[in-house]
């Protein structure tokens, strides 16, 4: 079954809500009709959320968070629920990024319980995996990806993996300008898809699984036109309007 590309800039920590506006009516005005064939999705930081929402509406591009609690409200400060995303008109939400992993100390039980709480909102979780150079060099790449693929998606109904994307992240390549070939990138995303078969059967083949990690104009053609590779998580690139549009276009080749 065919699965409609999905390209998503994960924007981190950058833009003010100025430039947020700035850049996505950059991007909607060049995308026009590509957006559409192509799913595509911006994250902006929470502050421009609603800005960027504002900036897209009536257009086909949508709106991630980059993050999220599990509870819906309560004294955790500092902390955004998804109730509250969806307030904001958020489409997805990004959930175990390896910064959020590695920096702040996620867990495969956070990044379950978030993805629970995202569901329960009416949120689509992007849901980030992917292996250290460690865990690479030591060939333990495919057995982390399913731990964390596994753990994180434990307990869902079909109806709600249904409703999931994947974002496979080698560690070793974001922000690193090392991108995986397309071969190791496919290698894995068809492990995904085979976990995914297990824990959901039904519903395995209509889940999107994006490759992240220095995805550029360059390289995102190629990576994208990998049987099991259906779209991308763009850091670097999507800050710039021109980089990232010409990575939309690159899925649709
Ligand atoms: P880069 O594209 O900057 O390597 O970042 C990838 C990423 O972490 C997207 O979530």
């Amino acid at each position: 079954m065919a699965r409609q590309k999905f390209v998503c800039g994960n924007w981190k920590m950058h833009k003010t809500v100025a430039e947020t506006a700035a850049l996505v009516r950059e991007l909607r005005s060049a995308l026009g009709d590509a957006a559409g064939e192509v799913q595509v999705a911006v994250a902006p930081p929470f502050t421009a959320l609603a800005a960027a929402v504002e900036a897209a509406r009536g257009s086909a591009i949508e709106i991630a968070a980059q993050d999220v609690h599990w509870e819906k409200q309560g004294a955790f400060t500092g902390e955004v629920s998804a109730p509250m995303l969806a307030d904001v008109g958020c489409r997805h939400g990004i959930v175990g990024h390896s910064e959020r992993r590695q920096l702040f100390g996620e867990t495969d039980e956070a990044v379950r319980k978030k993805v629970g709480a995202l569901l329960a909102a009416g949120v689509r979780p992007i849901v980030c995996v992917g292996e250290t150079l460690a865990e690479r060099e030591a060939g333990r790449t495919l057995e982390v990806v399913d731990r964390q693929v596994r753990q994180g998606l434990a307990g869902l109904s079909v109806d709600e993996l249904g409703r999931l994307t994947i974002a496979y992240e080698p560690v070793w390549a974001i922000g690193t300008g090392k991108t995986a070939t397309s071969a190791q990138a496919q290698e894995v995303h068809a492990a995904i898809r085979r976990i995914l078969r297990d824990v959901g059967a039904p519903v395995a083949d209509q889940i999107r699984v994006q490759y992240g990690g220095s995805v550029k104009p360059e390289n995102a053609a190629e990576l994208m036109a990998q049987p099991d590779v259906d779209g991308a998580l763009v850091g670097g690139a999507s800050l710039k309007a021109a980089d990232f549009i010409a990575i939309v276009k690159g899925a649709l080749r």
